[in-house]
């Protein structure tokens, strides 16, 4: 089935967030001020690994064929690999995940034994002490690097990892990072800091642009654009002129990718949402504990689809945002 949205883009993707929680404090998602004491969702509130199987496999009959779980930080979830067991009975899916890389790398074994697809890992600097002032919690990239080798030993690499970019903390970590994976099988991803949620501080002046990064990485390294590898997809493609392989740059304020979007996303607690900078998303939680049949529920989602218009990024530039917007914390970007 091929689901249309108001604005012809097919629902293809699901991004599922497993916990609001995360061990991080990323200055640009977590703030450590707002989030040290802070009404996280409780576990009753949460969504059961079956009851997010049983919604998975209802967008999958609607044509969804990405699914990725996001977080907070999903290994937070207990027993996550149990979901993932549970999704990766249907073959069909491109079943991945994003992670902060900061747990015990025997993880990453149990995480592809129970047959993750694919993951990506964010890893904002190669610096211990830029490193440091980015995740506020002291976490050392020594563990993120020991997460992309073990990735590749299991066969879940050469991974995607990303770097969030922030003007005065973090830009001098851009040629550093480019020359560690530059003739590797990993897809370095620079993403603009964007004004998800209400508690990060955003400002215009924060963001380091696309133009800016490849500006950068061009002095030292020539790159060339270069075609997505499937329609929607989020990173615009750069290769270096020298052959070594590419990155990426996920600029969604200055190059808003809204035409293509093919996402919806499920929240923890079972609300789903049409824009990562929606207000509000809509419950299927009660419904689903109120005893809905799978054709109600599809029915359900299929309605919340064809009446989407949503296009926030293009719309900022357009300046007519909204300005309560949920967090990325909690919507897993
Ligand atoms: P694959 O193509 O499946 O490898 O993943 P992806 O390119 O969708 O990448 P990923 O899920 O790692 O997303 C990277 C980052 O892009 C996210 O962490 C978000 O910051 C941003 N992003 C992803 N989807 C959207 C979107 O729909 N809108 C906006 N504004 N940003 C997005
Ligand atoms: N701007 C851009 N990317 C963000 N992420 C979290 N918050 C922001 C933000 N404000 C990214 C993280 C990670 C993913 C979960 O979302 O870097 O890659
Ligand atoms: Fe946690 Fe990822 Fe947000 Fe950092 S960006 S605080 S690792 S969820
Ligand atoms: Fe999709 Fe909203 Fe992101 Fe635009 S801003 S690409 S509509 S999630």
């Amino acid at each position: 089935m091929k689901l249309k949205d108001k604005k012809n883009r097919v629902l293809r993707d699901l991004r599922i967030s497993v916990t609001d929680r995360c061990n991080y404090r990323c200055i640009y998602c977590m703030p450590r001020e707002v989030y040290q004491k802070y009404d996280y969702l409780k576990h009753s509130e949460l969504l059961t690994f079956e009851e997010i199987g049983r919604i998975v496999n209802i967008f999958s009959e609607l044509g969804v064929r990405k699914v990725r779980l996001t977080g907070g930080e999903p290994l937070v979830r207990k027993d996550i690999e149990q979901l993932i067991s549970l999704l990766a009975q249907n073959p069909e899916l491109d079943l991945s995940m994003t992670t902060n890389g900061s747990f015990p790398t025997t993880r990453v074994h149990s995480l592809k034994d129970a047959g993750l697809k694919r993951l990506t890992l964010s890893l904002d600097s190669l610096d211990e002490v830029v490193y440091k002032k980015m995740n506020d919690v002291d976490q050392s990239v020594e563990n993120a690097m020991r997460w992309i080798n073990e990735c590749e030993k299991v066969g879940l690499g050469p991974i995607k990892i990303n770097t969030v970019i922030k003007r005065g903390v973090n830009e001098e970590s851009i040629l550093p990072l480019v020359e560690r994976f530059k003739g590797t099988p990993y897809i370095l991803r620079f993403i603009e800091f964007m004004d998800v949620g209400t508690t990060n501080s955003w400002k215009m002046d924060d963001v380091v642009t696309e133009k800016e990064i490849i500006a950068t990485i061009n002095s030292k390294y020539p790159l060339q654009p270069i075609a997505p590898n499937y329609s929607g997809e989020v990173a615009r493609r750069y290769e270096f002129a020298d052959g070594s392989g590419e990155l990426g740059v996920i600029a969604s304020v200055t190059q808003a990718f809204c035409g293509a979007c093919s996402r919806m996303r499920l929240s923890a607690h079972g609300s789903l949402y049409l824009c990562l900078f929606a207000n509000k998303g809509t419950d299927l939680r009660s419904m689903i504990r109120g005893g809905a049949s799978d054709e109600e529920i599809s029915l359900f989602i299929q309605n919340l689809w064809t009446g989407r218009s949503n296009r926030y990024s293009e719309e900022r530039s357009e300046a007519k945002t909204n300005t309560d917007k949920v967090e990325m914390s909690f919507i897993g970007g």
